[in-house]
């Protein structure tokens, strides 16, 4: 199918365009429903194709206690239930755009700000009359970010202490069986800079480090936080690198099983399997070979190699990323998101791109565990789906299956290059759905289109299905000043990350499996 046929543009207005207004509520009830074909889009709206509805549920800078808001750039978003259409929301805070908080001077005022803007939010929600609300005099409600103290779950001293300060560079997350949720420090360098281990420092985007010179080494972590308590913990047993998830399951014998990505070009997949079942904070790290079909252990003791480079094990959980590449990872094309396919049972990644290798567009890829077992050490590997012309996607992010096995996914095309070059055509950063059953099985649709520069991140339904939780990070990133705006979503000053709501009858009927 080309392109241009499966983008067939019929209108506009708050929406993206599919049917005449009326037609699509009309076919919605009836058998014959002609399914979306909405075209991509460069407005500065969140547009939504016709059946779907959004409302913001939280602003950045909202108030959610007496002392602390929301926080910047959310992105992953999970739910624990507290009650029937109540629970606790933890929402990510990636990081931060300083023209829009305290300003681009590097001084200690402007940095103390920013380092409130990152980390998490945790926030008590409840349906009422049919919409979602903050409770806002939960006692749930509160903030972790860049200045909290949290120790390390590891017997030995991370670059000399048992405690950092502060998590931050929170892109996606995970939930466990015992209901915590975990948030993945991704590009941590963008803080504190980096050092590697031969002492070489890189400085960083943001330069905190200027005011506060915390060691790198205490960034680039899966962070566990109870919702009941806001008490975090680092997980140096899950490696560190620049996580985006932590996709939590269980082996066949009980255990826990963690999967995490590192999102960079030529990263690698890991694994750990607990050594319990229900915790993450001892058991074994491993890597993905995908040439061999194998998972390599990262323990020192089980590779020459890491016995002669490494001096101990919290070394090579420090520096995951060079043992990995000692003990033969296959390197990948940006592993983000990760999900559990719930008709084959297979683990989908999201490859997002890898530019110096011509890849552009992206894939998702398919690995299936030996034995259907999380547990095992062997598994097969395909390509899902592909991004492209064909597919009508590019750079594949954050991932959510329904029930019926629908797989509903975003794009994260970098701000600067949306609809520039080999992402000419494909517009602003969207919601697709993937259908997996009826008659348009393996179709792909646009359900939604974020404001200009932003990207939708973390999506999350509701325990009923009825609720897309959704977040719309970093609209109009690529203004240059207060004056140059390139978007001024959702309220028409200066651009603002917000967390929406999603609902309406065609979220119902995709869930249901009926399209
Ligand atoms: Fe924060 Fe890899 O996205
Ligand atoms: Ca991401
Ligand atoms: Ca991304």
């Amino acid at each position: 199918m080309k392109r241009r046929d499966f983008l067939q543009f019929l209108g506009v207005s708050g929406t993206l365009a599919t049917l005449p207004k009326g037609l699509l509520a009309a076919s919605l009830k009836t058998a014959k429903f002609t399914l979306p074909h909405p075209p991509p889009s460069t407005e500065d709206k969140l547009l939504l194709v016709e059946g779907l509805q959004h409302k913001i549920l939280l602003r950045w800078g909202d108030k959610i206690n007496a002392t602390q808001t929301f926080g910047y750039n959310n992105d992953y978003i999970a739910y624990q239930p507290t009650g029937q259409d109540q629970g606790i929301l933890w929402v990510n805070h990636e990081y931060v755009n300083s023209l829009f908080i305290g300003g681009p001077a590097r001084t200690r005022q402007n940095i103390d700000r920013e380092r409130l803007e990152v980390g998490g939010t945790l926030v008590e929600i409840k349906r009422i009359d049919g919409d979602w609300k903050v409770l806002p005099d939960s006692k749930y409600n509160k903030r972790i970010d860049a200045t909290t103290p949290i120790p390390f779950a590891w017997p030995k001293p991370i670059a000399g202490k048992t405690t950092a300060i502060g998590t931050l560079a929170n892109c996606a997350g995970g939930q466990t069986p015992w209901g915590t949720f975990l948030t993945c420090e991704e590009n941590y360098d963008m803080f504190y800079g980096d050092l590697d281990r031969q002492g070489n420092k890189t400085p960083s985007w943001q330069k905190w480090e200027e005011i506060y010179p915390l060691p790198p080494e205490h960034y680039g972590w899966v962070v566990e936080v109870d919702p009941l308590t806001a008490k975090a913990k680092k997980l140096v047993s899950l490696g560190r690198c620049m996580h985006e998830r932590a996709a939590v399951t269980k082996a066949k014998n009980g255990k826990v099983v963690a999967y995490t990505g590192d999102d960079a070009s030529n990263q690698f997949l890991y694994k750990f399997i607990s050594d319990a079942t229900d915790s993450l904070e001892t058991g074994t790290l491993y890597v993905a070979d995908l040439l061999k079909g194998e998972w390599i252990s990262l323990k020192r003791e089980d590779h020459p190699v890491l016995m002669e480079k490494f001096k101990d094990q919290t070394e090579i959980q420090v520096y995951a990323r060079e043992a990995g590449k000692l003990v033969g990872a296959t390197p990948l094309d940006r592993p983000e998101d990760i999900e559990f396919d719930p008709l084959s049972g297979n683990m989908l990644v999201a490859l997002t791109n890898n530019k110096a290798n011509k890849n552009f567009h992206g894939s998702i890829l398919k690995i299936m565990e030996g034995n259907d077992d999380p547990g095992s050490l062997t598994f097969k590997h395909d390509t899902f789906v592909a991004g492209g012309e064909k597919t009508g996607f590019s750079c594949p992010d954050n991932m959510v299956f329904d029930p019926k096995g629908n797989l509903w996914f975003t794009s994260d095309i970098s701000g600067r290059e949306i609809e520039k070059g080999p992402y000419k055509g494909f517009g602003n950063n969207s919601l697709f759905v993937f259908l997996r059953s009826g008659n348009n099985k393996g179709k792909i649709i646009r359900v939604a289109s974020g404001p200009r520069d932003s990207e939708l991140t973390g999506p999350c339904f509701s325990p009923d299905h009825k609720t897309l939780f959704l977040a719309v990070q970093h609209p109009g990133e690529e203004g240059t000043s207060a004056t140059d705006l390139t978007s001024r979503w959702p309220d028409g000053d200066i651009p603002k990350p917000c967390v929406v709501t999603i609902e309406g009858p065609l979220l119902d009927r995709i869930v249901a499996g009926e399209l």
